[in-house]
């Protein structure tokens, strides 16, 4: 996999293994990420897609059922070891359904990013790190006039993409997507993939996404995982094109999955 070693890597993931009990759900993961790309991770249900990233922002240990072990190094830091409110402000992270909080008005949910990580930003400072999220996210010029407003008058595009105003604000290096798209319409999915391409320039993003027309459209890398383990990665020119393993073309190919 000549890939896997990117030069100066954002992250880099070592011997990762991640446990459920007495079931494995990743085996020996090792991949690194290059900086300000975009990088899908892919791959059948139940494969560990989501395992993985949520071990970047130290998920499972707000649900305590998983055992982790290995090194994610984050620029040399060992963010499985680290403080995981200081590892929460460096990673963001998106979920596959909407989450805003419903009855916080639209800027106190962009704020509520730091108020979680036990931050609170001066008054007038918080105006401006809301308007800066918010079009960092394509969304202030649907909302500028109605900031004071309850987030749950938002169309389900629009909520998507304050969750995603909301993990910016904290200006983090590294951008967690779990299947962003896959409850929004096909238009709300068109905007937050234009989102990503512009976001990319100046953050890292994980992607797992379903779609794979959309991991043609928007990855830089992409990487097959397959029951717990990495199968493949690669730039995405080539590995949608021409993968290496017969796993990854099958699966491309619609053959399973
Ligand atoms: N909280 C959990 N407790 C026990 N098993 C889990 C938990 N979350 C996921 N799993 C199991 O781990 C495997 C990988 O799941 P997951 O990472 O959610 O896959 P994916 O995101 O690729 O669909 C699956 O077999 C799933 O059933
Ligand atoms: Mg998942």
């Amino acid at each position: 996999m000549e890939a896997l070693a990117a030069e100066k890597p954002i992250l880099d993931v070592r011997s990762l293994n991640v446990v459920y009990g007495e079931t494995p759900a990743l085996k020996e993961i090792n991949i690194s990420f290059a900086r300000n790309s975009l990088h899908s991770i892919i791959g059948p249900s139940g494969c560990g897609k989501s395992t993985f990233v949520r071990c970047f922002n130290r998920m499972h240990e707000l649900q305590g059922e998983a055992k982790v072990t290995g090194q994610i190094l984050l620029d040399g830091d060992d963010i499985l070891t680290d403080d995981p409110f200081s590892v929460r402000l460096r990673i963001g992270m998106v979920f596959q359904r909407p989450n805003p909080f419903p009855s916080l008005s639209i800027a106190d949910n962009v704020l509520s990013g730091f108020l979680i990580n036990g931050i609170r930003p001066k008054k007038d400072e918080a105006d401006a790190i809301v308007e800066t999220a918010l079009r960092k996210a394509s969304l202030w010029d649907e909302v500028k006039d109605k900031l004071k407003k309850r987030s749950m008058f938002l169309s389900g595009g629009q909520q998507q993409r304050l969750c995603i105003a909301r993990a910016l604000a904290v200006e983090p290096e590294v951008l967690l997507l779990d299947e962003p798209t896959s409850a929004l319409d096909p238009i709300s999915t068109g905007s937050i993939e234009e989102l990503m391409l512009e976001l990319k320039k100046s953050v890292t993003i994980v992607l797992v996404t379903h779609n794979l027309s959309q991991a043609g459209r928007v990855s830089d890398y992409a990487a097959f995982f397959l029951l717990g383990e990495l199968i493949e990665y690669g730039s995405g020119s080539t590995f949608f094109i021409n993968p290496k393993d017969s796993r990854t073309d099958a699966y491309l190919a619609g053959r399973f999955g």
